[in-house]
């Protein structure tokens, strides 16, 4: 396994990634419709949008040669959120990449970057009903916040996320 960068040339797999990743882990939770609207294409004009700019940084894992999750994080996009405050602004394995550590290692290169650069509360946002990610940030010292409960609308459903908070000691 390898963390580092991620590079322009890595546009075409972190929009694969992406796409696979929404298909698999929220079918039954996102409307089928939005799921299989999904395109590379669309994806990859908005990676190349996304590391163009200097936040969020991305990050990617390799598994030998070949790019197989990545993960966003900066700063935190909460209305009320201080200089302090970071977020993992996103995860993504690819379905094939599950539950080998590749996450946790992630996770924590993501979380001791932001610790670098002086943040003392990291947050991120899981969708009510992703049991796998949610089971992995409580296992990685996450906890659910209060009446943080909020819901957005993605092809004429509603869709609720929670946010999780782990504070910096
Ligand atoms: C969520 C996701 C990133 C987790 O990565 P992963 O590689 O599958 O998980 P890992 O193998 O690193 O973690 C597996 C185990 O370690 C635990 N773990 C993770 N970090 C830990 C930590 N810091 N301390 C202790 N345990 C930890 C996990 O809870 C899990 O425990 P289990 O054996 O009881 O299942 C990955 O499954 C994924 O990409 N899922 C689909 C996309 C997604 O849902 N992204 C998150 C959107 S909010």
């Amino acid at each position: 396994m390898n963390i580092r960068n991620a590079r322009f040339e890595d546009i075409p797999a972190l929009a694969e990634i992406h796409v696979l990743s929404w298909q698999h882990t929220y079918r039954g939770i996102v409307p089928d419709k939005y799921l299989d609207s999904l395109t590379m294409p669309t994806r990859e004009a908005i990676w190349r949008e996304n590391l163009a700019q200097s936040t969020p940084k991305v990050i990617v894992v390799q598994a030998g040669k070949k790019v197989v999750g990545f993960s966003c994080f900066g700063k935190c996009r909460d209305n009320r959120a201080s200089a302090n405050d970071g977020e993992i602004w996103a995860i993504y394995l690819s379905p094939l990449h599950l539950g080998k550590g590749l996450g946790r290692a992630l996770l924590s290169e993501s979380c001791e970057q932001l610790i670098a650069q002086g943040k003392t509360r990291i947050s991120l946002w899981a969708i009510v009903g992703n049991e796998r990610a949610i089971h992995f940030y409580q296992a990685a010292g996450f906890a659910p916040e209060e009446d943080s409960l909020k819901t957005f609308e993605l092809a004429g459903a509603e869709i609720a996320e929670i946010r999780y908070v782990q504070n910096i000691s």
